[in-house]
């Protein structure tokens, strides 16, 4: 029996029949193509038109377009600055060859000089030894977060000068961005603001993409965010002291999901400054902890003790998107006066650590060339081409 028969029989209702098969379709398909949680969100949505709007931004193709926004020349990121001493001129050649092999835009902040930090502008409860150069490190990163306060951008990504990254990047903070708008992990519902135009969330203070230490809080272990991920590090790869396989395990990753999964989690144990980005409040929160109320020690490990206190809201990516990049020597370090010599490997045989493949490495090879094997490519062929003609 065939639907048209079905309707004949209905007799009278069978004109209202297709409309109702459509509009059947019609809200089918809706439902199809809004997650769950739009249900709690009803509430909130008065008239129709916000109605429509919200749903537009629950739409798997606006959040892909959002995330599309980690490739542009800023990662999806309000800017992109990076903290160099200025006297590094050689490490800021690198950024800008790096920046423009990627099509980055990397604005300079200047470090800072901890001699010239006068007393009365050294936080309170700084101890009387703390070395010049950890405090010349805070205040460059403070000067960073000021930056983004004296600016209308939601969020900052601050790196240091040392940088290496996996080439793939981009794609790697795309996936990120599609994981952060659909997250198991926050603690409230996205705003429709940060539906909008927030790549990444606005639900944090600081999001580490770059730490060198990994580790979840031991309590609550529960709040973890596992996806696939091609471009994370072999677990052979993974640097033994960085004890970055403990903490794979440790969020519940199996033998053999190491090497194929990234995870994102509540920030707890993170160390160093290398990449990571903030939000205007974290901004808010790490100058207010690590300038206007005191500072301790140095600047990363007060960032960890603020994650650890509970003092500051993050996410951590493991294994990292952007590592340091070592060369050995005492090129390697702005921050130490160890008697160290100038010889290190090189910028081209650096490297770096728990990153799949390097950035460096890759801007390396895309300018490599050997100009006259080109030519005489060229001309082989014309001859070739000739000696066709002619036969
Ligand atoms: C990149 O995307 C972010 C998020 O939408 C935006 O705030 C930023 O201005 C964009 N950067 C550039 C250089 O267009």
């Amino acid at each position: 029996m065939n639907l048209r028969m079905v309707i004949s029989k209905m007799g009278p209702i069978r004109a209202i029949v297709p409309v109702l098969v459509v509009i059947g379709i019609i809200i089918i398909a809706i439902s199809y193509h809004s997650p769950s949680f739009s249900d709690s969100r009803s509430s909130v949505v008065t008239s129709t038109s916000a109605a429509s709007n919200s749903a537009n931004l629950l739409s798997a193709t606006h959040q892909e377009a959002l995330a599309k926004h980690a490739y542009n020349a800023s990662l999806g990121f309000g800017e992109i600055v990076y903290i160099s001493m200025p006297e590094r001129t050689d490490r800021q050649d690198a950024m800008n060859l790096l920046g423009s092999a990627f099509g980055l835009k990397l604005k300079l902040i200047p470090g800072v000089r901890g001699s010239e930090i006068p007393p009365k502008a050294i936080p309170d409860g700084a101890p009387s030894d703390m070395r010049e150069s950890v405090l010349g490190c805070w205040r460059a990163h403070a000067n960073a977060w000021r930056y983004l306060l004296e600016s209308e951008m939601d969020t900052l990504l601050i790196f240091e000068d040392d940088l290496d990254w996996n080439p793939n990047v981009k794609k790697t903070l795309e996936t990120l961005s599609l994981q952060m708008q659909n997250s198991k992990i926050r603690l409230t519902e996205p705003s429709n603001y940060e539906r909008e135009r927030a790549p990444y969330g606005l639900d944090w203070d600081v999001l580490y993409v770059g730490t060198w230490r990994h580790g979840g809080n031991p309590e609550l272990k529960e709040f973890v965010q596992i996806w696939d991920d091609p471009d994370v590090p072999e677990k052979e790869e993974l640097v033994k002291s960085t004890k970055l396989l403990d903490a794979l395990y440790d969020f519940g990753l199996t033998d053999d999901e190491i090497g194929k999964k990234r995870v994102l989690a509540p920030a707890y144990l993170t160390m160093s400054t290398t990449a990571y980005a903030i939000t205007r409040k974290g901004a808010q929160r790490l100058l207010y902890t690590l300038s206007y109320v005191g500072l301790r020690g140095d600047v990363d490990q007060e960032i960890m003790r603020l994650f650890k206190e509970g003092q500051l809201r993050g996410y951590t990516l493991s294994p990292p998107a952007f590592s340091q990049f070592k060369v050995g020597g005492s090129k390697d370090s702005d921050n130490e006066e160890r008697g160290k010599t100038l010889d290190g490997h090189g910028n081209v045989n650096g490297h770096n650590i728990n990153i799949k493949g390097s950035a460096r490495e890759w801007m390396v090879n895309s300018l490599k060339m050997d100009n006259w094997a080109d030519y005489r490519q060229l001309s082989k062929g014309t001859i070739n081409d000739r000696d066709e003609a002619m036969s």
